[in-house]
């Protein structure tokens, strides 16, 4: 089996583990009954915050008054009123200045980050990621056959010492590194969040080895505390514009993601590229002109600030379990905005081995060896908040606190 083989078959089974949970009797073979299965496994948004009443105005209006144009094909880059919309907010939010030509929508920040790999990467190409990472990244990375090289993270973000040891390794024999992979806000899996300082070493890094950034900001409106950071996008666009960064953003985060709308914004050049390659009869107008009209109205903004109360305090509830309920050889990472939290059992406890274990006891989790390129993060796991319910929140992490502390 190829590593490719070993990932797929690894993700495989986490599924199908998974899916017989969810799908087991309701009474163990004792009688007693089965305690119905909470999940922290996926990171989805909470359906309880989609704003179905106000999108179903925007849809309204759109079909009222947009139809000829909401209704037909569209333009490859995307609606031209949902990239207003987004340059808009980027300048408000971050003071960016856009040019309708360096923004381009997508199929979710899904289909712009693999739409970056289908165009960018050619086969053996050399490319970072962190490490862990996104799986459903790695996996588009893993598509074009590039050769993947891991650097690992720690509460700061991407280590730039190991970081420039792997450039400086790769420039030594011969290759370049077509673009660093990193998720700079609320890391997906481990939560953390890059450093300011540590986001201008990276730029550093990346101008002095030629190699570009595909910035992956899906969770940067999700924030509890503190002021945003700026972007990798927006220090290099404010600075000397190097044009070194590919940034990669979401709706699904803030509104809804079955709209699946998401964006990619990058120096022009780069846009045209990636456009050349994309032949689906434009993404979605329909959802885009409902989102746009959606956004033109105003109510964005303060759904975003909802979210992140909402969001706010189910990461609360699980930080207080954990800390009454986890035995003390446990720790995890404090995310101060995102979906995840990052677990780090002992060595000697292998996630995967433990999960049919947990399932017994009613709980769910993302084994952290799903989130790895290579063979690693057999004692971590990853834990979603975003979706249970305050209660199932408390009672799940109990449950898994019982499993832990019964396998030391
Ligand atoms: C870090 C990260 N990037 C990208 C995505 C893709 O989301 P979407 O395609 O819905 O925008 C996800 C989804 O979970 C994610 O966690």
């Amino acid at each position: 089996m190829d590593e490719t083989t070993v990932d797929n078959h690894l993700y495989a089974e986490l599924w199908s583990a998974s899916a017989r949970a969810w799908n087991t009797p309701a009474a163990e073979p004792s009688g007693r009954p089965r305690p119905s299965l909470i999940s922290f496994t996926y990171g989805l948004p909470d359906a309880a915050t989609f704003p179905s009443e106000e999108l179903t105005g925007a849809a309204s209006l759109v079909l009222r008054e947009h139809a000829a144009t909401a209704l037909q094909y569209g333009s490859i880059h995307g609606s031209h009123r949902l990239i207003a919309a987004l340059i808009h907010k980027l300048k408000d939010d971050e003071g960016l200045d856009l040019d309708p030509n360096q923004v381009m929508i997508t199929n979710g920040s899904s289909g712009a980050l693999s739409q970056v790999a289908r165009v960018l990467l050619d086969p053996g190409d050399y490319m970072v990621a962190e490490a862990p990472s996104f799986l459903g990244a790695v996996n588009s990375f893993r598509r074009a056959q590039a050769q993947i090289i891991e650097v690992p993270l720690d509460s700061d973000g991407i280590r730039i010492d190991a970081l420039e040891h792997a450039l400086r390794a790769a420039h030594a024999a011969g290759r370049r590194v077509k673009f660093l992979y990193v998720m700079p806000n609320y890391q997906n899996p481990s939560g953390v969040t890059l450093s300011f300082p540590r986001r201008h070493d990276l730029l550093d890094l990346a101008a002095e080895y030629r190699t570009l950034i595909l910035e992956d900001d899906a969770y940067r409106d999700i924030r509890f505390e503190g002021d945003a950071l700026p972007s990798l996008f927006g220090i290099d666009a404010l600075g000397d514009i190097r044009g070194h960064v590919i940034r990669t953003g979401t709706f699904s985060k803030i509104l809804a993601a079955g709209l699946r709308l998401g964006w990619v914004i990058a120096p022009e050049p780069i846009i045209r590229k990636l456009a050349a390659f994309k032949d689906d009869g434009g993404t979605s107008p329909f959802s885009s002109a409902i989102a746009a009209a959606y956004i033109e109205a105003g109510e964005l903004g303060p759904h975003i600030e909802q979210l992140q109360q909402h969001y706010k305090r189910k990461r609360d509830a699980m930080l207080r379990a954990l800390r009454q309920h986890f035995p003390p050889s446990v720790s995890w990472s404090e995310p101060v905005g995102g979906f995840f939290i990052w677990l780090t059992l002992p060595d000697h406890l292998d996630a995967r081995t433990l999960l049919p274990i947990a399932h017994e006891e009613g709980v769910d989790y993302l084994p952290g060896a799903a989130c790895f390129a290579s063979d690693s993060g057999s004692n971590n796991i990853r834990l979603a908040y975003s979706q249970p319910s305050l209660d199932d929140i408390e009672e799940g992490i109990k449950r898994l606190g019982r499993v832990l502390t019964a396998s030391l």
